[in-house]
């Protein structure tokens, strides 16, 4: 068993706390490898914002659980040597079972989501509170899920959303004792969220209601890319063949991040930089054969996209 303490790492409860007082969100950024921890922390760094790592279950797989486990104190340890000690929070991102958290929690996360969203309510409840009553043993903070958020099919509708229902947020948090609550409220994961000529829309009214119901905990938003068109466009431009689509507008990002939302989720937005960056090294030097020369682009493009979030979006700048 290794403590997440003896990493360095912090969990997200006092970071929820600063964050919903001050009107802004914690960047959660998915990653895998090296390029994209060293693009988040040099990001978080610059712009001195606290960040929470994100590791799915495909993650850890790719990465190896030993491995990350070194990488996420490697970072702390990085971020030290770049001049500033940000709370770093080492978090597994939508965990299905609770062999799967425990086991992250025995290898030093220092949070876990439970997503019970598929399951029904009481299903729900029961593996939640199983998680959270293990994980608070271990001062490891949990998220859970009410509510599905659509999937990353091509014709996905906003229709398509089971939105969270407000009147069974209060009784959730109270049975379950979790710490943070993701919900469903027109966002949706991956690069495919809508068609261009949609409207995507983020239910701030649910948000308010929920937000009323249960004053002061923290809310969190899964399927928060954008797409940025620009980086859309030169995966194309460099021999890319990625179908058009639009993602969450930025500015009701930053309206949610300035009410109970205090953590925002984005991955696919960081896949697109990567593929951009490494896409147009391919293209404009097809001699190229030496990795550090296209991973190396695609990481500055990826810290570039993080700053952007950490200071556009999430407004988390400054708060480390
Ligand atoms: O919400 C899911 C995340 O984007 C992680 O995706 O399971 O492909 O690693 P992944
Ligand atoms: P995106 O696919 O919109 O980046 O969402 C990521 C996410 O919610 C990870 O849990
Ligand atoms: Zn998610």
């Amino acid at each position: 068993m290794t403590n997440y303490k003896e990493l360095g790492l912090v969990n997200s409860r006092e970071l929820f706390a600063k964050a919903i007082k001050g009107g802004y969100a914690i960047p959660a950024f998915n990653f895998n490898n090296m390029e994209q921890l060293q693009a988040i922390v040099s990001a978080c760094v610059e712009t001195k914002s606290p960040v929470i790592l994100q590791v799915s279950s495909g993650a850890r797989k790719y990465a190896n659980q030993t491995l990350l486990r070194y990488m996420a104190q490697g970072a702390v340890e990085y971020a030290k040597e770049l001049g500033l000690n940000i709370p770093i929070v080492l978090h597994l991102d939508h965990g299905d079972t609770f062999e799967l958290c425990k086991s992250c929690i025995e290898y030093g996360f220092s949070s876990v989501m439970i997503d019970g969203s598929h399951h029904d309510y009481n299903k729900n409840v029961e593996l939640t509170a199983q998680v959270v009553e293990y994980a608070h043993k271990f001062d490891v903070t949990v998220e859970g899920e009410l509510g599905v958020l659509a999937g990353i099919e091509d014709d996905v509708k906003a229709e398509q959303h089971t939105y969270t229902q407000p009147e069974e947020v209060e009784d959730f948090v109270k049975k379950t004792g979790v710490d943070s609550l993701a919900i469903s409220i027109g966002t949706s994961h991956g690069a495919f969220k809508f068609k261009p000529g949609q409207k995507p829309e983020i239910r701030l009214d649910i948000l308010s209601e929920i937000e009323q119901r249960i004053p002061g905990f923290p809310i969190v938003l899964h399927g928060a890319s954008s797409v940025p068109q620009d980086i859309v466009a030169e995966i194309n431009q460099y021999g890319g063949k990625l179908k058009d689509s639009i993602g969450i507008p930025e500015d009701q990002l930053r309206a949610a991040a300035k009410s109970a939302v205090c953590k925002i989720n984005i991955d696919s937005d960081g896949r697109l930089a990567m593929t951009a960056g490494v896409r147009k090294v391919f293209i404009e030097h097809p001699e190229e054969f030496d990795p550090r020369k296209y991973l190396g682009p695609a990481r500055d493009k990826l810290k570039q996209l993080y700053m952007h979030k950490v200071t556009n979006v999430l407004g988390s700048d400054n708060k480390a």
